[in-house]
Parts: structure tokens; C-alpha cells; sequence
């Protein structure tokens, strides 16, 4: 199968890996000349751009996994309902209106659920403007009439994605009004598995949440982790730059029902790996 993976970067990279070592005939596309993996066609184009996606030759899957320059609304809105509609558009221009399309988005589109569980029929209800973008592109694949799957991912973590592990051991203070928070998360290359699996086997539905199975309160993670590298955590009522993603555990058994396997079912096997071998 010809694979398209707009977005190569840390998680298309790692699809992209996968998809090659599947035999599938893959090509990349971004906006810079980096290298792509090995087996990887690189394609050099701008989603924001249209003109610079007329070049896009026949797919038969689609995986959009392009992410925002910067964190505010103008970019979001770009880069993910804008960006998407213009890769759609150039994907039927080339005759690819049939290929499957796998839109990348968040868990932040269910918002705050007060620690309860969320599932994909739970109704969304984003809490900013980042889960408001994601949920403006996933409504707007459904529009499209492309066989297609958004995929809601909790927060990647993985090889080189180590943001809390090096906060823990900086000392850096956490927010205490979220310590009981629950948080959801996925290591990098289960996200990557798990999209090569819907693309192989795809599930006849709108939605599928990848996060590993168990969601856990920021404070055991934390602890869990202050405890692997010997500090202690600190926190405090203030915490400058730091944001609450919601509150919610969510639900990943509609991606359970297709026999996927996690290698890392909790963030205990994932940070334990990354401990015990950071690359
Ligand atoms: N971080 C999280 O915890 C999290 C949680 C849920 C979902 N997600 C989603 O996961 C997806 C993948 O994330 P990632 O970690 O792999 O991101 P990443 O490593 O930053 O890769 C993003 C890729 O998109 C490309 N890109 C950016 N703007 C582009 C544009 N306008 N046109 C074409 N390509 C563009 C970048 O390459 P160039 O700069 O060369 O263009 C880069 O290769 C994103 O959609 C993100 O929103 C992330």
C-alpha cells in the first residue's frame, strides 16, 4: 500500500519506520529538507500552502500528523481544520479521494470531566483553543466523505520526549491545585503501532482514543518518578507556564477491541524504560 505521512516528524517518523519495515511504499511530506528515514520518499510541502501540495501523487492511506509552529489560536486553526482541508483538497485533485485518512488529534478535545471516565461518545467539550482546532478538523474530516478515522491521543512521551522526567529532577514545583488530576498518556511508539494497526485493520468509526490503559493522578506519576531519580517533589500554589490539561480518565477500549497490545501499558513500563535506557 502507498502511504502518505503528512507531518514527519518524532511520531510520523516512527509510523513511517514501521510502515517501511511492512513492506508499504511510504513517502513523507514536510516543510523542511530534513532527512527522511530510511525507505522514506521525502516530499517537501506546506499544508498551510496549497499550491505547494499539488505535487501529491495517488494514496491509499493518509496519516496527518503535521504540528502547530507555535501555541496560540491563529496557528492552531492553521495548521490542523485549514492545514487538513487543504491536504483533503489536494488529495482529491490527485485522484486519491478514496484513500482511508488518519487525522492525529488530542484527548484534549473532551476538556474537563471532573475525574470521570470519557470515551469516544462522550461529547467533546474542549476547554481552549487547542482542543477547540482538533475538534474543528475532526468535524470537518467527518464532512468530507473521505473514509476517515481521528485518532485522539493522550500526551506522547517516549525517547527524547522527557519534559517531566527532567522537571522531576530539575525540582521544578508543580501545581498543587492539580495534583490529584488524573493525566492520560501515550509512549510514542504505541501511538505509532497503534496507527499502523488502523491503517492495516481499519475500525469503522469516527474516533479512537490512544492512550495506554491506565490513566493515572499526576501525583503518583510524579511521586513514581521523584522516587526512580531520588528528589523529592516540590510544589507550589503558582507555577508560571504551566497549564492543566483537564481532568478526565480516558477510556482506550474501543482500541482495545481491535487486539492491540500496549508495550507499555502504563507510564511505569514506559518511564522505566526511558530511566533505564534514555535513547
Ligand atoms: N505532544 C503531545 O503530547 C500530543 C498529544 C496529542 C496529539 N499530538 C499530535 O501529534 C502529532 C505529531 O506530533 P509530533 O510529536 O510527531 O510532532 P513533531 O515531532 O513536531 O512533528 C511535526 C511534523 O510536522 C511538520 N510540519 C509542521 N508544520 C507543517 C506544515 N505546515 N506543513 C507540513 N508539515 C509540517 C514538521 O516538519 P517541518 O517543520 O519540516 O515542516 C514535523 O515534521 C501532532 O499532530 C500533534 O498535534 C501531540
Amino acid at each position: 500500500m502507498r502511504i502518505l505521512i503528512a507531518g514527519m516528524g518524532d511520531l510520523g517518523g516512527e509510523v513511517a519506520r514501521l510502515a517501511v519495515h511492512g513492506g508499504h511504499e511510504v513517502l513523507g511530506l514536510r516543510r523542511s529538507k530534513t532527512a527522511a528515514p530510511p525507505g522514506v520518499t521525502a516530499l517537501r510541502g506546506d499544508v498551510t500552502t496549497p499550491g505547494s501540495l499539488a505535487h501529491l501523487p495517488p494514496t491509499q492511506a493518509t496519516i496527518y500528523c503535521v504540528a502547530a509552529a507555535a501555541r496560540n489560536e491563529a496557528a492552531y486553526q492553521r495548521t490542523y481544520p485549514e492545514g487538513l482541508s487543504h491536504l483533503l483538497d489536494a488529495l482529491e485533485r490527485t485522484g486519491s479521494a478514496g484513500t482511508r485518512v488518519l487525522f492525529v488529534s488530542s484527548t484534549g478535545v473532551y476538556g474537563d470531566a471532573g475525574g470521570d471516565w470519557v470515551n469516544e461518545d462522550t461529547v467533546p467539550a474542549p476547554a481552549s483553543f487547542t482542543g477547540r482546532a482538533m475538534l474543528d478538523a475532526e468535524h470537518l474530516l467527518e464532512a468530507r466523505g473521505f473514509e476517515g478515522t481521528s485518532l485522539r491521543l493522550g500526551g506522547i512521551y517516549g525517547p527524547g520526549r522527557t519534559s517531566l522526567i527532567d522537571a522531576v529532577r530539575a525540582g521544578q514545583p508543580f501545581p498543587e491545585a492539580t495534583m490529584r488530576h488524573w493525566t492520560n498518556r501515550v509512549h510514542r511508539d504505541d501511538a505509532a503501532r497503534a496507527i499502523m494497526k488502523l491503517v492495516k485493520e481499519p475500525l469503522a468509526a469516527p474516533t479512537v482514543n490512544v492512550v495506554d490503559p491506565h490513566p493515572a493522578r499526576r501525583e503518583e506519576v510524579l511521586g513514581w518518578l521523584a522516587a526512580r531519580v531520588g528528589v523529592d517533589i516540590r510544589t507550589a500554589a503558582r507555577t508560571p507556564g504551566r497549564r492543566s490539561s483537564g481532568d478526565r480518565r480516558v477510556s482506550s477500549q474501543r482500541l482495545a477491541s481491535t487486539d492491540f497490545e500496549f508495550l507499555y501499558p502504563s507510564f511505569k513500563e514506559g518511564y522505566g524504560r526511558l530511566l533505564d535506557r534514555p535513547s
